[in-house]
């Protein structure tokens, strides 16, 4: 499957990153690869795979508002490839903790060599991101490191689950955050920022990646239960037959506390707690849940994470940049609109 990064409807701009795109996509094949036959087929696996390569996009759109001259350096290259690596990485280890058949399209990794060659594969993309880094300064390294460890805590606490006390929605928030907005934060920050943008434009559009990433990650859970394999390249309903409770079962679970869920959603919540195994029971739920109102709702606290993002892009300029961000905001969400 090739997945293709997003249209931003803003020609000129587009013309003008296109060249990095291409850089990017031929350092992160380089990347990939550099070991024995054996070991590169494995760590090429998901980049060959595909990919819509939005953290790349990111960067390179927010390199748009430095000094032109800077706008495709190699700096700003390395940046953008360290983000698509560091994600990859992220995917060859969440589809060992959620056992996922398929991603971007083709079966997973751990599905093809294991868990044991699955993790290695991500630590060893984890570390060249890292080097391509290091090329970058201090500052960048110990940002890079920070979003990856924020990236990892968003990981365990999904699956610690919040503490007694702490309200279920809002901790599953935070954990988007962390997990999912923490490197689109950084992958925005490092294109203003090695394209010597003006601090403050830095900090805006890390903030606006942060709220994007929410957003994202928000509608990828509708996506999970609405689109069909082909689409999104993954295996619908995979988080409910692994348990993990996506933000329609925490709405499900809040009504039910509230005793405001209706009948149809407490039918659903007892079939999750059921056995689906059989692929007809995960996709009879699938169906059921799909279907309720906590879908809509689902996609509206997307559209509301969306929405504060474009808002935090005030104090930009008018421009192409801004334009692009705009777009590029509305285009994670209209995937489930
Ligand atoms: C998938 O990310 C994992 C999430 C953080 C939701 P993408 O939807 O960006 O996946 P690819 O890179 O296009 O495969
Ligand atoms: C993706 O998380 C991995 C990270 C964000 C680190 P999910 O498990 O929520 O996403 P998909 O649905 O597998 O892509
Ligand atoms: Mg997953
Ligand atoms: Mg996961």
């Amino acid at each position: 499957m090739t997945l293709t990064p997003p249209d931003l409807h803003v020609p000129a701009l587009e013309a003008a990153i296109a060249p990095g795109l291409d850089a990017v996509e031929a350092l992160l094949h380089r990347s990939v690869a550099g070991s024995r036959d054996l070991v590169d087929d494995l760590t090429a696996h998901l980049a060959q795979a595909g990919g819509k390569r939005i953290r790349p996009l990111l960067t390179l759109v927010c390199a748009q508002l430095g000094s032109p001259e800077l706008a495709l350096s190699d700096q700003v290259i390395a940046a953008a490839t360290a983000m698509e690596l560091t994600h990859i990485a992220s995917l060859y280890h969440d589809d060992v903790m959620d056992s996922a058949p398929t991603r971007r399209g083709v079966p997973s990794a751990q599905h093809l060599w294991g868990n044991n060659r699955a993790i290695l594969a991500g630590d060893i993309l984890f570390a060249r991101a890292s080097r391509l880094i290091a090329t970058l300064g201090s500052e960048s390294v110990a940002h890079h490191s920070r979003t990856f460890e924020r990236l990892c805590l968003g990981q365990l606490n999904e699956t610690f689950g919040p503490r007694p006390g702490d309200d279920p929605v809002d901790f599953y928030v935070q954990v988007l955050a962390d997990k999912t907005g923490s490197l689109l934060s950084a992958a925005a920050h490092f294109g203003a920022y090695h394209a010597h943008a003006p601090r403050e434009y830095a900090q805006v559009v890390a903030d606006f990646g942060e709220k994007v990433g929410v957003a994202f990650q928000i509608a990828d859970d509708v996506l999970d239960l609405v689109s069909s394999g082909e689409t999104s390249g993954k295996t619908p309903g995979t988080d409910l037959r692994e348990g993990v409770d996506t933000l329609p079962v925490l709405l499900l679970r809040r009504h039910a506390s509230e005793g405001t869920l209706d009948a149809e959603g407490r039918a659903i919540l007892s079939d999750l707690e059921g056995d689906l195994d059989s692929d007809e029971a995960l996709a009879s739920v699938v169906e059921r849940l799909r279907t309720h109102g906590v879908v809509a709702e689902t996609r509206g606290m997307a559209r509301g994470w969306a929405l504060a993002a474009v808002e935090s892009l005030d104090p930009l300029p008018e421009g192409e940049p801004r334009t692009a961000l705009i777009s590029f905001a509305r285009l994670m969400v209209e995937r489930v609109a």
